[in-house]
């Protein structure tokens, strides 16, 4: 695989970054995952717009042009020769050469990026969406800025950990009784025809694959709204799903142990999976 390190493409064994990087030594980074069907870029101008929104947020530089940013994953997707699969994107503060809490002078320390290619054949042609995932519930305990993509992610690798030990997919995080979002994706709930998600807030990331989703909900004629619900009125629903960029739109078939509805995926799911996969291409 050729990666992309800092202005430079390199093959990955080769790719090197300073033990000092801040993004290793305490997550000061942000990334961002695009997806890749059919050799295209999916929703590319949405993780570029929110990949500023989180550099802004952290007060980091920006060490590349959306244009080239843009030319670098068309790059890195053509020597690869990358299909299907996804793009990660990283930016940490970069390598001031010591550890200090205090963040270095942008003046004399440059960010750090690094861009990947993942192949991952049979992602829209997924066996997990015809069949649905099963979800656990855990408690949110992260930090009050989920809006920022952070490279800290350690708590939704837990969560996906416990998901796994007790038999499930994924984890559902739970604060104040409400249901915040997945581990690494947007949660839904469907009651009768109605696609009920929370509002955005700091409270949860921005997903991109949301914005498109419900947009095409909302051009199809859906009914959406955008409002808290409790991790018991999900068990209720008719329907669930998740929304990601590595995921699209998936249908969640059970929740800690209940199955929703007839435990298969519902219609809604069904229909904007179709849309959405027909829409972004
Ligand atoms: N995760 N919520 C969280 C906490 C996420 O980490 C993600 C994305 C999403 C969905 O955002 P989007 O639709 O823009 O992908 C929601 C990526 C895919 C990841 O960490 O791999």
């Amino acid at each position: 695989r050729t990666v992309y390190v800092n202005g430079e493409y390199v093959p990955e064994n080769e790719a090197r970054v300073s033990i000092f990087d801040r993004g290793f030594l305490m997550a000061d980074g942000v990334y961002e995952v695009t997806s890749v069907l059919d050799g295209k870029l999916i929703d590319f101008d949405g993780h570029a717009v929110r990949l500023q929104r989180s550099l802004d947020a952290l007060d980091m530089v920006n060490p590349i042009s959306t244009e080239d940013l843009l030319e670098v994953h068309r790059e890195l997707v053509r020597v690869n020769e990358v299909e299907e699969g996804m793009i990660y994107l990283q930016i940490t503060r970069g390598a001031p050469g010591d550890r200090d809490f205090v963040f270095p002078d942008p003046e004399t320390t440059e960010p750090t990026i690094v861009l990947f290619t993942q192949n991952k054949p049979g992602l829209a042609d997924s066996p997990a969406a015809r069949k649905g995932i099963k979800v656990i519930s855990i408690e949110d305990i992260r930090w009050g800025r989920r809006d920022i993509k952070t490279v800290q992610l350690l708590y939704p690798s837990m969560g996906k950990m416990m998901a796994k030990k007790a038999g499930a997919d994924d984890a559902w995080m739970i604060e104040d009784g409400y249901v915040t979002e997945g581990t690494s994706n947007n949660a839904y709930i469907v009651k009768g025809s109605k696609i009920i998600t929370r509002a955005l807030s700091n409270d949860i990331l921005h997903g991109i694959t949301r914005a498109s989703v419900l947009r095409f909900a909302r051009e199809a004629q859906m009914e959406v709204e955008e409002r808290n619900f409790t991790i018991d009125e999900a068990k209720e629903a008719d329907e669930a799903f998740i929304t990601s960029a590595s995921t699209f739109v998936m249908p969640v078939v059970e929740i800690d142990g209940v199955a929703l509805g007839d435990g298969v995926p519902g219609r809604v799911a069904q229909r904007l999976r179709e849309i959405y996969l027909e829409e972004s291409l």
